[in-house]
């Protein structure tokens, strides 16, 4: 497939000037960005989404700007859990002005554009065949324009919500220059370790440094020892966020579980991830 570069002439649309263009912006965009985290998993369902949402609302309860980009485009949640779900956006000159949540979080997800419930994601491609190829360079392209084009003003932290799978930091550690590091998230379960364990070894390989290994869902059932994982791994372990039924529902309704019950057990563990991150960080 040609990359952009390698058109010579493009009929006068100068798509190489304007991705140039794109990627100037999204530099000065992230310019007034203190600190850019991803929150990945190899594994789907175990919390990704929960423990950002969870980890945005600590970090703006201590009076840290916060920003949230749903990088999972295809399964956007992030609107839904931080109770921007059906805001307008509003588009300037500068860009488009992203929603805040109650705790004042800027949102940033697919979910804001998508027209329906019910319409998916489609990657148009000339053939079947090269749809998966597409698809990365679409996603890419998606991710990056979202980056450039969201006006996220000056920010101590912007957060990654990034989709299941090993392979999708090095793309958006590719995309962001200063990438400040990732956070891995895992469930007690042996699945998830064998999933997640090389995830930790994909995302050791990418340019920013693993902060840690959190474990989510904790005592839902009987499992391996994320510690234990995060030690062989030789990466920090940042704790472990107990299920919690409640901690789901607060999701659904688009509420901060932090800010709604800061006394339960799960609430006080994402205070100690955060303040773990904020550490690694070098107080973020
Ligand atoms: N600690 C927890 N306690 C209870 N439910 C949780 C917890 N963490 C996540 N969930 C729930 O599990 C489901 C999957 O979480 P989600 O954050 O969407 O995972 P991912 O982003 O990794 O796919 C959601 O319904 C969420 O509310
Ligand atoms: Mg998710």
């Amino acid at each position: 497939m040609k990359r952009y570069r390698d058109i010579a002439g493009d009929g006068g649309s100068d798509i190489a000037g304007q991705v140039e263009a794109q990627q100037a912006r999204l530099r000065s965009r992230l310019a007034a960005v203190k600190r850019i985290v991803a929150v990945v998993s190899g594994k789907g369902g175990v919390g990704k989404s929960s423990l950002t949402a969870g980890l945005a609302a600590c970090f703006a309860t201590d009076g840290r700007r916060v920003g949230v980009l749903d990088a999972d485009l295809n399964g956007p949640t992030m609107a839904k859990m931080l109770g921007v779900r059906g805001r307008q956006l509003v588009v300037t000159g500068a860009g488009v002005e992203p929603p805040r949540s109650a705790l004042g979080v800027k949102v940033m997800s697919m979910d804001l554009l998508l027209p329906t419930d019910a319409t998916p994601l489609e990657w148009e491609a000339p053939t079947q065949s090269e749809s998966h190829t597409w698809r990365g360079t679409m996603e890419a392209n998606a991710l990056r324009e979202f980056l450039a084009d969201t006006c996220w003003g000056e920010l101590d932290l912007l957060l990654l919500d990034l989709p299941p799978g090993a392979d999708r930091l090095a793309t958006v550690a590719a995309l962001v220059p200063g990438l400040a590091g990732s956070v891995v998230v895992t469930i007690p379960s042996d699945v998830a370790h064998l999933v997640v364990r090389r995830s930790i070894t994909v995302a050791a390989r990418a340019r920013a440094p693993v902060l840690g290994l959190v474990e989510n869902m904790a005592g839902l059932f009987p499992g391996p020892d994320a510690a234990a994982l995060a030690r062989e791994a030789g990466i920090p372990f940042l704790g472990r966020v107990p299920f919690d039924p409640e901690l789901a529902a607060a999701a659904d309704r688009g509420e901060a579980f932090v800010a709604l019950r800061p006394e339960a057990p799960a609430a006080r563990a994402l205070r100690a991830v955060a303040a773990g991150i904020r550490a690694a960080l070098g107080d973020a």
